[in-house]
């Protein structure tokens, strides 16, 4: 197991548009499991490769629909298990014209969270570690993570979408990712 740095803005790295994958062999193996390791570490709920300064297109998110406000609120619910998804090559390839505002947090972006308006639903086509071909449907804050993951291989961050960004009270928790 190996925990990984993690960059901060303004490091250049965060800003490239990062490169397709190719190669699924030894070291990109070592590299998702490293990455699913450091995002748990920090903790956080996703990670993208170029935050750990690799300009590759991959992400790894690990999210339990729980972890969602609304439905914590409900004791009935029996605690959902937290799903761990790795997307190589990710595309968005469809998205909900409604669009929702939701505060966000980044693992690069150190003390600050930012209220974003992103997609309320949207699909997505991306390879599994293995490079086999995969389509997932997402809403609510598992949507949103998608999203903000994705940005981070196309150079934007979070804050790239907003004006309205805040140091968070020691109260207000915010996934990370
Ligand atoms: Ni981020």
């Amino acid at each position: 197991m190996a925990i990984l740095d993690i960059i901060s803005v303004p490091d250049p790295i965060l800003r490239r548009k990062a490169r397709k994958v190719t190669d699924f062999g030894k070291d990109f193996q070592m590299l998702v499991t490293n990455m699913i390791d450091t995002m748990r570490d920090a903790p956080g709920v996703g990670l993208a490769a170029p935050q750990v300064a690799v300009s590759q297109r991959v992400v790894v998110i690990e999210y339990a629909e729980d972890d969602e406000e609304e439905v914590e609120e409900n004791a009935d619910t029996p605690a959902a298990p937290k799903k761990l998804y790795v997307l190589v090559n990710p595309e968005i390839i469809e998205k909900s014209e409604e669009m929702v505002l939701g505060i966000e947090g980044c693992l690069s972006v150190p003390d600050l969270v930012g209220e974003v308006d992103r997609h309320e639903r949207i699909t997505v086509k991306a390879l599994n570690r293995h490079g086999q071909p995969t389509k997932i449907k997402a809403e609510g804050w598992l949507a949103r993570i998608f999203q903000h993951e994705i940005d981070h291989l196309e150079g934007i961050i979070y804050t790239d979408r907003t004006d309205k960004v805040w140091k968070p009270r020691d109260d207000e928790e915010t996934p990370l990712d």
